[in-house]
């Protein structure tokens, strides 16, 4: 096993294979065309009105109303806006950490409905508005440990999940909360690939669902979500690796299975169903023990729940967290 402690990782460092061979075997085939196409969509002349654009569009509008929470994670120096929203990973837009601020323009966050299915005594579609509105608008300074080894402070704007899923008052067949994303090739040109299969999707136990720290963010920074961030909204567990957080939202399923949740589908031996930060479990191809926070030079520990662990922990005791990775 290559075990790989550069500073950053790179994407074809952490690409896993079947991804690889994947593009490889699409590239080759008659789907390559809509690859192809994709590529040249992102490619200038479209980039460089992309880049004007992302330019105009990276701030939102200021949100009114926010609380600050007595949840948030205290004396971290917070990432910068730029870095938050210009390294990324939302493959929609592309695999490269940049293409995201690139390429996001194309979403429309409004007008978005949010609908809610499964073992639930409250079902339905909601407007974005009207589906945030009960709910108070809290700032959540949030660590984000990403799977690849990086990390942000991030000061989100979000609703407590637990009290939205209370909402819906889910009936007792409900034991998983699946997040499914948007599927709209039309704004998200690198759905017209396989680079992933879409729509992305994640998964809480309802338990973790009903964890005060779990979110739905709609900003950062006191403004609106930017699109490359996962605008007009978006999971947020600091516990688990980045990849949980599934961004545009437009449905959320109450059932009585353990979703598979993307990556798990696309190399199951190297993303699991949890993904709880765990520096003692390394991932097959690099270490887990020690981050990069964007902006820092030195390398810092990580910390067993991403330093979550107080609020956290007991929901996974007696669990093999080697084998529940
Ligand atoms: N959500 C969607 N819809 N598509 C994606 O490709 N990438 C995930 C997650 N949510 C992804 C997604 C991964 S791998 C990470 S690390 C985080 O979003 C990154 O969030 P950030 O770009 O806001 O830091």
């Amino acid at each position: 096993m290559l075990i790989r402690k550069a500073p950053d990782l790179r994407f074809s460092d952490i690409t896993p294979k079947p991804l690889y061979l994947r593009r490889r075997e699409f590239l080759q085939t008659a789907g390559g065309a809509a690859l192809g196409a994709a590529a040249a969509a992102m490619a200038p002349p479209f980039a460089a009105s992309a880049n004007a654009q992302a330019k105009t569009a990276a701030h939102g509008a200021k949100l009114a109303d926010v609380k600050k929470s007595p949840l948030s994670t205290t004396g971290e120096m917070l990432t910068s806006f730029d870095d938050i929203t210009s390294y990324n990973n939302f493959y929609e837009y592309g695999y490269e950490k940049d293409d995201p601020k690139q390429n996001a323009w194309h979403l429309k966050p409004r007008p978005w409905t949010i609908t809610v299915e499964g073992y639930a005594a409250r079902k339905g579609t909601f407007g974005f508005d009207e589906f945030i509105k009960p709910f108070p608008l809290e700032e959540r300074v949030y660590r984000m440990r990403c799977v690849e080894a990086w990390s942000m402070v991030i000061p989100w704007v979000g609703i407590p999940l637990k009290d939205v899923i209370a909402s819906f008052q889910p009936t007792p067949q409900a034991k998983y909360v699946e997040f499914v994303t948007a599927f709209n090739p039309a704004q998200m040109p690198a759905q017209t690939t396989r680079i992933l299969p879409w729509p992305y999707v994640e998964g809480l136990r309802m338990d973790e669902a009903m964890n005060p720290l779990a979110i739905l963010a709609v900003g950062l920074y006191e403004e609106t979500l930017p699109n490359q961030d996962g605008a007009p909204i978006r999971l947020v567990t600091p516990w688990k690796y980045g990849f949980k957080g599934g961004k545009s939202i437009v449905k959320i399923r109450l059932v009585d299975y353990q979703p598979k949740n993307t990556w798990q589908v696309m190399a199951p031996a190297e993303y699991g169903f949890y993904a709880n930060v765990n520096p003692n479990v390394n991932h097959p191809r690099w270490r887990q023990d020690s981050e990069r926070r964007i902006g820092e030079f030195f390398r810092r520990k990580t910390l067993m729940f991403n330093g979550y662990a107080d609020q956290v922990a007991s929901m996974y005791t007696g669990m093999d967290l080697k084998k529940n990775y």
